[in-house]
């Protein structure tokens, strides 16, 4: 006869619990170890991306937060560095992102000099870069989290809300906002940087294609400056969008068309509310304020 014990429901109940809880932590451990096992394998591709793509002393990067006005100045760089054709099929083909190619599997482009290469990556990230000069391009930074937000609405989640992902925009975070553009605004290293404003790209876009001119040491004709003022306005961008929207790791083939979006600033103000736009004050005056005076004042 069985004992009462094997046909008591609960504890029955409560082994399957304690074996399911047993083998959801594996599960986990192993999810998590697959995760990290990933980003590494992600990371030797990325070094032996770069190893072959190489270094030069001309090289041109654009470096930026996302949603800063990146691939606005990777138009005008294009348009000053080159004839300006039109014809290539996406910004990445001649103005590379490159850990965005090595993860895609891409071949390493061979690009005139000087190439023009789009980098997210934080300051720290470049302590052993040794040639090369960098176009920092810095945007009001509750500007940008309203763009990442409609960004990521746009691409990842249709049912983001802007209040949920501007709070944790501003929640602390060492891959923040405020500490990638501390990292950048300081220049431990003192790299050659020319610091940009995207509202200033706005304003006032033919001064600002002149500082770029002389930093780069660029000997464009009058007729490039046209042009790079031309095919790097919104309307243009926004006609030829397809050339332009973010390529997806886990979709290459979608372009999605909400990429050149607004081109305004200010919406931030609108977006955040006061309880938010206090926090992000705060956040700031703790971390890039002075900096951010400094560079632009
Ligand atoms: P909004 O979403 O606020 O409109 P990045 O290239 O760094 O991802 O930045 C994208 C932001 O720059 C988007 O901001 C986009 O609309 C804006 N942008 C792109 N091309 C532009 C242009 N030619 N002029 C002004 N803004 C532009």
């Amino acid at each position: 006869m069985k004992s009462e014990n094997i046909f008591d429901k609960n504890i029955e109940y409560n082994g399957y619990r304690k074996l399911h809880a047993i083998f959801f932590k594996i599960h986990k451990y192993i999810n998590r170890f697959s995760q990290r096992a990933k980003s590494q394998a992600d990371k030797f591709a990325f070094e032996q991306f770069k190893m072959k793509f190489g270094e030069r002393e001309d090289d041109i990067y654009i470096s930026t937060f996302p949603k800063s006005g990146t691939t606005l100045t990777q138009m005008i760089l294009y348009q000053l560095t080159t004839d300006g054709n039109m014809d290539f099929d996406h910004i990445y083909d001649v103005s590379p992102w490159i850990r965005n190619s090595s993860f895609l599997g891409k071949e390493v482009p061979d690009l005139p000099s000087p190439r023009i290469i789009k980098t997210h990556d934080y300051y720290k990230y470049f302590q052993k870069q040794i040639k090369g000069k960098f176009i920092f391009v810095y945007r009001n930074g509750m500007d940008v989290a309203v763009s990442m937000f409609h960004q990521n609405k746009n691409y990842n989640n249709q049912n983001l809300k802007a209040e949920k992902y501007i709070d944790s925009f501003i929640k602390k975070n060492k891959k923040d906002w405020f500490n990638y553009t501390k990292g950048w605004l300081r220049n431990k290293n003192n790299f050659p940087i020319l610091y940009l404003k995207y509202e200033d790209l706005l304003n006032n876009k033919e001064q600002e294609i002149r500082k770029i001119i002389e930093f780069c040491n660029l000997k464009p004709d009058e007729d490039a400056i046209k042009r790079a003022l031309k095919y790097s306005s919104f309307e243009s961008m926004k006609k030829h969008e397809n050339k332009f929207g973010e390529q997806m790791q886990k979709a290459p083939e979608k372009v999605f068309n909400q990429f050149i979006r607004k081109g305004i600033s200010g919406e931030g103000k609108v977006e955040f509310s006061e309880k938010q736009q206090s926090i992000f004050a705060k956040r700031f005056s703790e971390t890039i304020k002075k900096l951010e005076g400094n560079i632009f004042n």
